[in-house]
């Protein structure tokens, strides 16, 4: 029972850990970090968001319009809350934003303003928080805002060490996808706290010219991501993230999102070449916005 729906963000968590059975060898353990267990975005976006929403309203902000530069998740989660929180999202998405992101918006009252931007880029939200500012808008801003990772360390980083030692087991490798690089940064930092140079994080970003919702290549230089020494980092293309979630869903029963596709391509290649050892793939959101997108490329 839940007094409330934040309740059901805050005290629903630990999102589960489960283990993927289908890859498990002798020596082998292969566990899956599932963040669309969150009930607003139902993706990994729906704690930042809450977390750096909460740091501006407890610090007695009185404005009650948010403007956001946002693609997806992000913007779905903050649309959500800040109907919880009785305050209105403005809503500035890239050149041609995926339908369903724009109607999910609309649903939940935001308003939704196209840019020309083709996507999202340090020159964008820097326009979006500088209108903020001129408008006397919030602006949160995911790309720099401390909060982001912060609560990723306290909670998705600390559930993963909580929930496998709790069976006895240490990560050898954390596979996790690349965007704002808040919770690949937050997974490092906490795991190298606990276990050492033992425990090595693996990123994933979408190969050049591909496009897969909420990661991005390493030259866009997310911020945190200077203080995480990747071991690994993959590249993985568009049609290899849709087949990853279509061998996911076939072998494991389980619907995952384009960029939990590319964090199960990026797992078969390292284990391919690592062997043994206990694994986490971060899945960050589900296959409900990509659909259409996943059974093109079951058809092609
Ligand atoms: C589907 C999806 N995957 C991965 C990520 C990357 O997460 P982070 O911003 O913590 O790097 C995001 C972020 O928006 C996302 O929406």
């Amino acid at each position: 029972m839940y007094p409330d729906t934040v309740s059901l963000l805050k005290d629903g968590w630990p999102t589960p850990l489960v283990r993927l059975r289908s890859e498990c060898r002798e020596g082998r353990e292969v566990w899956a970090k599932l963040e669309f267990y969150n009930p607003f975005s139902r993706s990994v976006k729906d704690r930042p968001v809450w977390n750096m929403l909460r740091r501006v309203l407890e610090a007695g902000e009185g404005r009650r319009v948010v403007y956001e530069a946002t693609s997806g998740n992000v913007g779905i989660a903050l649309a959500a809350l800040c109907n919880v929180y009785g305050l209105k999202l403005k809503a500035f998405l890239p050149r041609n934003p995926p339908p369903v992101t724009v109607k999910l918006l609309k649903i939940l009252g935001a308003e939704v303003v196209e840019t020309d931007y083709e996507t999202i880029t340090p020159e964008f939200w820097r326009w979006v928080a500088e209108l903020a500012e001129k408008e006397e808008a919030l602006n949160l801003n995911q790309f720099e805002n401390n909060a982001n990772p912060e609560i990723h360390y306290e909670t998705l980083a600390n559930e993963i060490v909580e929930q496998l030692e709790a069976i006895g087991r240490k990560p050898d490798y954390v596979v996790a996808g690349i965007g704002t690089s808040g919770h690949i940064y937050a997974i490092y930092k906490r795991l190298r706290e606990r276990y050492g140079e033992s425990v090595k994080v693996v990123g994933v970003q979408p190969a050049p010219g591909s496009r897969i919702p909420g990661i991005k290549r390493v030259e866009t230089k997310p911020k945190w991501l200077r203080n995480v020494e990747l071991y690994a980092l993959f590249d993985v293309s568009f049609e290899e993230a849709a087949l990853g979630v279509i061998e996911v869903a076939r072998r494991e029963g389980l619907l995952v999102g384009l960029s939990s596709g590319a964090v199960y391509q990026a797992y078969k290649r390292l284990s391919a070449r690592e062997g043994g050892g206990t694994y986490v793939l971060v899945f960050p959101d589900d296959i409900f916005k990509y659909v259409d997108a996943v059974y093109a490329v079951l058809q092609a």
